[in-house]
C-alpha cells in the first residue's frame, strides 16, 4: 500500500480508502455482514487504514458492522463519518443545523463505539441553514474531542469556500470516475491550490466501472436501479466505453476496475480513492490499482476512448 498527506492534516490516508456504504445493506439490498466483516479484514491485511462511512448508510448498520470488524484496531485507522442526511416519506432530506449535526456526531459516535471520529464531513450542503451556523457547532465537537478533523462532501466551489472561512477544512469528497468528472473542472483544482486532501468517492461508479456489466443486467438494489448511469442510453454508452478500456488495461495485464482507479490517483489533488466493496476478492482486486502509474500515452488513449464513444 502506499500513503499520501490528507491537505494540511497529520493524517497519512492509504491511496485506496475503504467504503462502507454497501455494507450498510438497505439501499444497496441485503448486506452480508460475514462477507462486510472479512472485506474489512482483508482491507486492513492489505494497509487500507482509511474507512469512510455515514450515518445514513444502513441507518446506522454500515458504522456498526464498521466498529464491530475494526475492534481493537480502531486506533490504527482513520475514520471518516458523515452526517446531515437522513430518509423520510422515501425521499433524502438534509440538515445541517446545529442541533441536528452534533446530535449527528453523538448518534455516529455511538455506532461506532469510539470517542472520537477522525474526520467528521457534512454529507451534502443543506441551503436552509447557514454554513457559519454548521461550522460553529462543528468547531465545538472538535474543541470537546469529539472530532479530530472537518471535511466536507458534494460542497460545490462557494460552499467550500464559504466554509474555509469558519472551520479548518482538511479534506473534501467529491465523486470522480471516468463517467463522472464535474468536480474536475472548478472543485479539485481549488482543492489542490489550497492543499486541502481530495478523497474520491465512487471511482467505480457504482461497480459499472468493473467490466461485469450487460445491457440486460437486472439491477435488484435502489442504489443502481435509481441511477440514470445505468438507464437506457447512457447505461450502453457506459458499457461500449468499458468494454474498450478493458482492452487498454489488459495491455499492461490490468483489469478495468484497476485503471479506473489508477486513473483516480493519476489526479494531483487526489489524496485516496474510495472503493466500495462487498467482498475480500474486491478488496484484493481494487488494491492491485495502487502504484500503477499511467503514462501519458495511457492517458491520451482514456482520453480518446472517454471522447469518442457514443
Ligand atoms: N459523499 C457521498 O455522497 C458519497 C457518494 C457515494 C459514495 N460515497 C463513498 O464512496 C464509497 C465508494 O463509492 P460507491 O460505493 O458508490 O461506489 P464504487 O466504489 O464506485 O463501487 C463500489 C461497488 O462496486 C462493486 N465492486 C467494487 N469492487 C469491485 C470489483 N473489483 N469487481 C466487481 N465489483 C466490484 C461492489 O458492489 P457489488 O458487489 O454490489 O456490485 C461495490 O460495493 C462509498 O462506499 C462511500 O463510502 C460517498
Amino acid at each position: 500500500m502506499l500513503y499520501r498527506k490528507l491537505g494540511t492534516s497529520k493524517l497519512e490516508v492509504s491511496e485506496i480508502g475503504f467504503g462502507c456504504w454497501a455494507i450498510g445493506g438497505w439501499m444497496w439490498g441485503t448486506a452480508d455482514d460475514k462477507e462486510s466483516t472479512k472485506a474489512i479484514h482483508a482491507a486492513l491485511d492489505l494497509g487500507i487504514n482509511f474507512f469512510d462511512t455515514a450515518d445514513i448508510y444502513g441507518h446506522g448498520h454500515s458504522e456498526k458492522i464498521l466498529a464491530d470488524a475494526l475492534g481493537k484496531k480502531r486506533k490504527e485507522v482513520i475514520i471518516a463519518t458523515k452526517g446531515g442526511a437522513y430518509f423520510e416519506n422515501k425521499k433524502i432530506c438534509v440538515n445541517l443545523s446545529a442541533e441536528y449535526i452534533k446530535k449527528a456526531v453523538d448518534s455516529s459516535l455511538k455506532h461506532l463505539r469510539t470517542d472520537y471520529i477522525d474526520i467528521y464531513q457534512p454529507h451534502w450542503p443543506d441551503t436552509n441553514t447557514p454554513l457559519e451556523e454548521t461550522f460553529r457547532a462543528l468547531n465545538e465537537c472538535v474543541a470537546q474531542g469529539k472530532i479530530r478533523y472537518i471535511g466536507v462532501s458534494n460542497f460545490d466551489l462557494n460552499q467550500l469556500s464559504e466554509s474555509m472561512k469558519y472551520s479548518k477544512i482538511i479534506s473534501h469528497q467529491p465523486p470522480l470516475n471516468f463517467l463522472k468528472r464535474d468536480y474536475e473542472v472548478a472543485v479539485i483544482p481549488y482543492c489542490y491550490k489550497e492543499n486541502i486532501g481530495v478523497v474520491t468517492c465512487s471511482p467505480l461508479a457504482k461497480g459499472l466501472l468493473t467490466g461485469k456489466y450487460n445491457p440486460d443486467a437486472f439491477l435488484s438494489d435502489m442504489t443502481r436501479s435509481s441511477d440514470p448511469l445505468f438507464r437506457g442510453d447512457t447505461f450502453k454508452r457506459s458499457l461500449a466505453i468499458v468494454e474498450r478500456l478493458k482492452k487498454n488495461a489488459a495491455e499492461s495485464h490490468k483489469t478495468v476496475a484497476q485503471l479506473a482507479i489508477a486513473w483516480v490517483l493519476s489526479h494531483p489533488a487526489i489524496s485516496s480513492a474510495i472503493c466500495g466493496a462487498r467482498n475480500h476478492h474486491q478488496v484484493k482486486e481494487n488494491v492491485g490499482a495502487v502504484g500503477w502509474q499511467l503514462s501519458q500515452k495511457q492517458m491520451s488513449k482514456i482520453e480518446i476512448i472517454l471522447a469518442t464513444t457514443v
